[in-house]
């Protein structure tokens, strides 16, 4: 089992191996029996609900289950408010925990709810995507949507700890499982040219672990450089300017990763044909997305993406700060007038 130290002003471990969905009691650090509220969708609470409960119960906890639709569309404040009123019901203290077991959208509603009930109780991240392991479990964000925008209400709240048990990922839909390549190509085009190469290779099965771990170390990087999120760990948003206007015009049918690639694709070709960067990175970036079967051309006009990158919170006054890349491994956030943004995209958008 691989460890990795996420040193935030409250530190805490992430540990990825296989198993540990059932060892929980080896990985945590001692806790006195207290109430332990489990949140996941409905598709891993059937899947892995169970074996996640019984894991607490052997470690003394008596435990509460809150199980809700699954899919992006119910993150959202229906969701925040049955759970916050599930918890109030089960009656939890400020000693309890909140167990977070599934992807992404588990993981902010769950963390949310535990950022703001009682003013903020202990949680634990157990992502069953990879998209989750790599990305949304490490880092403390947390958030609902809003019909007028993605992530609209949310807090900053680090985990106590993150545990990715990776067998979880043996049941994963493949469209799940790539969107968290997309991610991980993220991290590469950030950080690690080499594991770029390797997820362009799309033979990376028997080092999945691996991946998981380098990414989190990169993501972990950039948290505790900048927790709150107003410098460099902006950087992380590589690709995600464009693909959350992608998620938000699709009405969330297309997913994260997906939408982020796309997004990868537009401002990398956008950016060699400003002379940002040289022609082989878009042409790196996309063959490791083509590579996974990602898409990198778009449904939606140009004109429409722009019409909601208007509201996006990355947006400061007129001005609208972009990740470019400038090389594999080297990525700089560029401010930009808002106005100037479609000329600056258009080279790079192509309409599938
Ligand atoms: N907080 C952050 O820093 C951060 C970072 C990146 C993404 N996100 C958010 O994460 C969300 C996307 O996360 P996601 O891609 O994990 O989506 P998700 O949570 O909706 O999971 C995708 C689907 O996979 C199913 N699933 C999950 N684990 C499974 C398993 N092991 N086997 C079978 N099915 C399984 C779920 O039921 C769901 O239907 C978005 O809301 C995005 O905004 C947050
Ligand atoms: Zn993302």
């Amino acid at each position: 089992m691989d460890k990795v130290t996420i040193s935030t002003g409250r530190p805490y471990q992430v540990t990825i191996g296989s198993g540990l969905l059932s060892r929980l009691g080896e990985i945590l650090p001692p806790r006195q029996s207290c109430r332990v509220a489990i949140v996941a969708d409905d598709i891993v609470d059937s899947l892995y609900g169970d074996q996640a409960a019984a894991a607490f119960r052997q470690q003394g906890h008596s435990v509460c289950r809150f199980a809700f639709p699954h899919g992006e569309a119910n993150k959202n404040m229906q969701q925040l408010t049955a759970l916050l009123r599930f918890l109030a019901a089960s009656h939890l203290s400020r000693s309890d925990l909140i167990v977070a077991v599934g992807g992404g959208v588990t993981g902010d509603l769950a963390g949310l709810a535990a950022a703001v009930y009682l003013r903020g109780i202990d949680y634990l991240q157990m992502p069953t995507t990879l998209l989750a392991a790599i990305d949304s479990s490490v880092g403390g964000k947390t958030a609902v949507d809003l019909p007028e925008g993605k992530n609209q209400v949310g807090a900053f709240w680090q985990p106590l700890a993150v545990v990715c048990d990776t067998d979880t990922f043996a049941t994963l839909p493949e469209t799940v499982f790539i969107d968290g390549i997309a991610e991980a190509v993220k991290y590469g085009v950030l950080a690690d040219p080499t594991m770029l190469d390797l997820l362009a290779s799309a033979d990376f099965g028997s080092r999945l672990s691996w991946i998981v771990r380098r990414s989190v170390e990169i993501k972990g990087r950039f948290v505790e450089e900048d927790e709150r999120d107003t410098g460099s760990r902006q950087l992380l948003n590589l690709g995600h300017t464009v693909g959350h206007a992608i998620e938000q015009c699709s009405g969330y049918a297309v997913p994260h990763g997906h939408a982020v690639a796309i997004g990868m694709a537009v401002i990398a070709r956008a950016a060699a044909a400003a002379g940002i960067c040289r022609d082989d990175v878009p042409q790196q970036i996309i063959a490791a997305l083509v590579g996974n079967q990602l898409p990198v051309d778009c449904d939606y006009s140009l004109d429409s993406l722009i019409e909601v990158i208007q509201t996006d919170k990355k947006r400061r006054g007129d001005l609208i700060s972009l990740v470019v890349p400038e090389q594999i491994g080297l990525c700089r956030l560029y401010n930009m007038p808002i106005t100037e943004l479609a000329s600056f995209l258009a080279p790079g958008y192509k309409r599938r």
